[in-house]
């Protein structure tokens, strides 16, 4: 069992503010990723939870036990570093046996625990090699083992694939979630690396600045982000973001369209009364396309398709001019002017866009995400543009 209680958990280095006031439940068994740019405190709060930091205001509780102030050993909380922090003059099996001997466990418990470790992870064949005679994974795997021999009731794990190649990052990502299914064990894993947060975890918990900036499930904050923050960190490019204004247009409509223009933007909302207000506008590179297309191939010289005006039953128009286009082999980004912002459009190859010239673009109003341009908070638009409590 191992449900982490965060509250109020704020550790000052002198000026700096590097965990503010931070409140988190980590549920039993779950696998939450501490997800954010350098400098966040992802770090800084993984240490105050295995007591290697003591925090400057707040409480950790562990299954309702403060443990603010508890030493590590007594936390049954086990720490994998990025590091791995091996001992280079010991061998892997005696590596995975440090913890129990430390602990003064009876030296058949360590035999017999530290094989079913090494098997668990594919490490048998490695029992008398050191460190140095390792690849990355593989050291990689001692410092996990080394955390799992004591049955800790939670992992916290820091950036632990950050020194593998591309490839064994991403296969040990899938090891890393097969493995926390079959331990039942709560995992808590700071990464910068979305991908592995979107991958691997029950819940993101993305940091900015010491502070959460949004708490949910993988589909949550890429669907709808709390914030511009949250919005323009996640996806590859992340979410367009453009400043527009919010108006209600009673000559569309006579109950009042609201529509959100900015330079270069036009999107017809939701009818009904709403106050003006500054708004910024959001919406995912996947989801915008063409706003016209032609009915036949287009040659290279006819491009004539691109001042068509935009088709009925398409209220969103963004009028942007190519300026480059990336091959991603399967997609292509194209990244495009819209007033004074780049807007990114990806999708399948060709998007057959031509650099220099001017492209109209569209989307449903559906995928369009508004945010309040003073806070950066999501407004919740269907409810006529209000915070999202
Ligand atoms: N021992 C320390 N003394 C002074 N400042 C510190 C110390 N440790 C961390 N900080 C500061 O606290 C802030 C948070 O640091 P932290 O290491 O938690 O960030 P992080 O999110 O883990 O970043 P990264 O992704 O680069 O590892 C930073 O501004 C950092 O400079
Ligand atoms: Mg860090």
């Amino acid at each position: 069992m191992a449900r982490i209680e965060i509250e109020q958990l704020s550790r000052r280095f002198g000026a700096t503010v590097a965990v503010d006031a931070v409140d988190l439940t980590i549920l039993d068994g779950e696998f939450v990723a501490l997800l954010g740019p350098s400098g966040c405190g992802k770090t800084t709060l993984l240490r105050m939870l295995a007591g290697l930091l003591p925090p400057t205001g707040g409480r950790v509780l562990l299954d309702g036990r403060d443990i603010t102030n508890a030493s590590p050993k007594d936390r049954d909380l086990a720490m994998v570093f990025q590091s791995y922090a091996l001992y280079p003059h010991l061998t892997v099996a005696k590596n995975l046996a440090y913890p129990l001997r430390s602990r003064r466990v009876a030296k058949e418990q360590i035999t017999e625990k530290v094989a079913a470790v090494a098997e668990q992870l594919a490490l048998t064949p490695y029992l008398s090699r050191r460190p140095k005679e390792l690849s990355g994974g593989q050291r990689q795997r001692v410092a996990l083992g080394r955390a799992m021999v004591r049955n800790p009731a939670a992992f916290l794990m820091d950036e632990p694939l950050s020194n593998l190649d591309a490839k064994l990052r991403t296969a040990t990502r899938t090891e890393l979630a097969a493995l926390h299914r079959g331990l039942d064990a709560t995992f808590v894993y700071v990464t910068h690396d979305q991908v592995e947060a979107m991958t691997m975890a029950n819940r993101i918990v993305v940091m900015n600045g010491g502070r959460v900036e949004q708490v949910g499930t993988p589909e949550d904050v890429y669907d709808a982000p709390a914030s511009v923050f949250v919005a323009t960190f996640l996806g590859a490019p992340p979410m367009n973001v453009l400043p527009a204004t919010i108006t209600t247009d009673r000559a569309a409509d006579p109950a009042g369209r609201v529509v959100a223009t900015g330079d270069g933007l036009r999107a017809e909302l939701w009818s009904g009364p709403t106050p003006d207000r500054d708004v910024v506008v959001g919406v995912r590179p996947e989801r915008l396309r063409l706003a016209a297309r032609p009915s036949s191939v287009v040659g290279a010289r006819d491009r004539s398709f691109l001042a068509l005006p935009t088709p009925p039953g398409c209220p969103v128009r963004l009028d942007g001019v190519v300026e480059a286009v990336e091959n991603l082999g399967s997609e292509e980004v194209a990244f495009c002017r819209v007033g004074d912002v780049q807007v990114a459009v990806r999708g399948p190859r060709p998007l057959s866009l031509v650099t220099g010239e001017p492209v109209p673009l569209t989307c449903d109003p559906d995928d369009l995400h508004l945010f309040d341009a003073a806070t950066g908070r999501r407004l919740r638009w269907v409810e006529h543009a209000v915070p999202v409590a």
